[in-house]
């Protein structure tokens, strides 16, 4: 058996991870150890939960939890498993209460886990201690522009630490709200395949399977004289001055366009939304913040232009993805909707464009299985790749910078000495 750090292999202008990455419960196991419960894992939005009494159930890999605001206002984040024998105290994806119920016995806690009541108490004496029997909180919590991390490693480093190689591009994403603000209040687009996780993780940075995966989209909307196909594939293989393929660094990565990304709508008839974007953060920053990006917060966030998505790790070989579009706060009402509609179009449940991506996932996962076959090349454009002067590793957008990234994190924290936090 390999050991992790054997697994990725960058050597002689080459750059290749080994098949049983996608297919390998052991390691399934060490990721939810030594990646999920050290780093910062996104749970949920400040827009999702307004008001006092709301919350919502997340993951963090694969340990359940609760998100509640409770009635001081605080966000807390809490595992969401009973300290009586261990049932989940909350069922629903969100809601509002200001009492988690367990099912089994009836222990009643409150929005910030703590322990109320439980069913037939004469059952314990009079000096039972409550308070110890709280619901259980990761070690750290914080936010950054509304999105809320949580991390299990009580030695963590702040996140704002953590955030440093993506905080730029995460600002300009924030700043395409004319106040600042982005609103998760679409509701949920959930899918699942029979497929691992860093399936997802290295396809929405992938811009180099556009022109195949999504050949029927295009086909599409050049049948319906919307864009013609040599059009959108100019738009994609452009070597522009913003055309770009990015490893960002802790396993962040970034696809970055100046306009062509596929399931992104025209802002470009809102001229009023210009004025105010210029008026709120000047006229220097509106290019940069008008610039397509998927941008990916390793390990579980994505950051797209239309949406915020969630991956959620079940198994080696089946994983969750939540989709949350998202509404810029204080833009145009129509260029929401707008957005919301090409969102629907090219990654909703019955659109053209994500499903095909989907399909795609399964068939790696079938063969990755010839794990006999041993090694995936991650190569593309290493040879001519730059660092430019944030220490970003910057590619043409259809090279594989940003698959480097994840997989260089992947082996730092797969190899890294530190003890497992429990
Ligand atoms: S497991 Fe929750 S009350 Fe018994
Ligand atoms: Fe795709």
């Amino acid at each position: 058996m390999r050991k992790p750090d054997e697994l990725v292999i960058e050597t002689g202008g080459r750059f290749r991870v080994h098949a049983s990455l996608y297919v390998d419960d052991d390691l399934f196991a060490k990721e939810m150890e030594r990646i999920f419960a050290r780093t910062w894992v996104y749970v949920a939005h400040e827009s999702e939960l307004p008001n006092p009494g709301d919350y919502r159930t997340s993951v963090i890999g694969t340990q359940p939890v609760i998100v509640a605001r409770d009635q001081d206002g605080d966000v807390n984040v809490m595992f969401n498993r009973c300290m009586h024998r261990g049932a989940t105290v909350c069922r629903a994806d969100r809601g509002h209460s200001n009492y988690f119920r367990c099912q089994y016995h009836n222990w009643v806690y409150n929005s910030r886990g703590e322990l109320q009541g439980m069913a037939q108490k004469s059952g314990y004496p009079d000096d039972f201690d409550r308070s110890e029997l709280s619901l259980v909180r990761p070690a750290h919590v914080a936010s950054y522009r509304g999105l809320i991390f949580a991390n299990l490693d009580p030695a963590a480093e702040p996140l704002e630490e953590r955030l440093a190689v993506v905080r730029r591009s995460i600002d300009a994403w924030c700043d395409r709200s004319p106040a600042g603000r982005i609103r998760v209040t679409r509701g949920t687009h959930r899918y699942r395949y029979p497929g691992n996780w860093k399936l997802q993780l290295e396809n929405g940075v992938d811009g180099y399977h556009g022109n195949y995966v999504h050949e029927s989209f295009t086909k599409i909307l050049e049948r319906s004289g919307e864009r013609s196909r040599k059009d959108v594939t100019r738009a994609r293989n452009d070597v522009g001055s913003l055309n770009y393929a990015k490893g960002l660094g802790r396993g962040d990565g970034m696809l970055e366009r100046r306009a062509g990304m596929l399931g992104t709508a025209d802002y470009s008839p809102y001229a009023d939304y210009h004025r105010q974007l210029v008026e709120a953060h000047g006229r220097d920053r509106v290019e940069d913040i008008l610039t397509q990006r998927n941008i990916l917060v390793f390990p579980n966030l994505y950051l797209f232009e239309s949406h915020i998505r969630v991956v959620r790790p079940v198994s080696t070989t089946e994983t969750i993805v939540d989709n949350h579009p998202t509404v810029l706060e204080g833009a145009p009402a129509q260029l929401n909707t707008d957005r919301l509609r090409e969102h629907e179009r090219f990654f909703g449940p019955s659109s053209f464009g994500a499903t095909d991506d989907l399909e795609i996932f399964v068939h790696v996962q079938t063969g990755a299985q010839a794990t006999a076959a041993e090694w995936l090349e991650m190569s593309r454009g290493l040879h001519r790749e730059q660092r430019n002067e944030f220490g970003e590793h910057v590619g043409h957008s259809t090279d594989e910078a940003p698959q480097r990234s994840i997989y260089r994190e992947w082996r730092r924290l797969m190899t890294a000495e530190a003890e497992v936090p429990v």
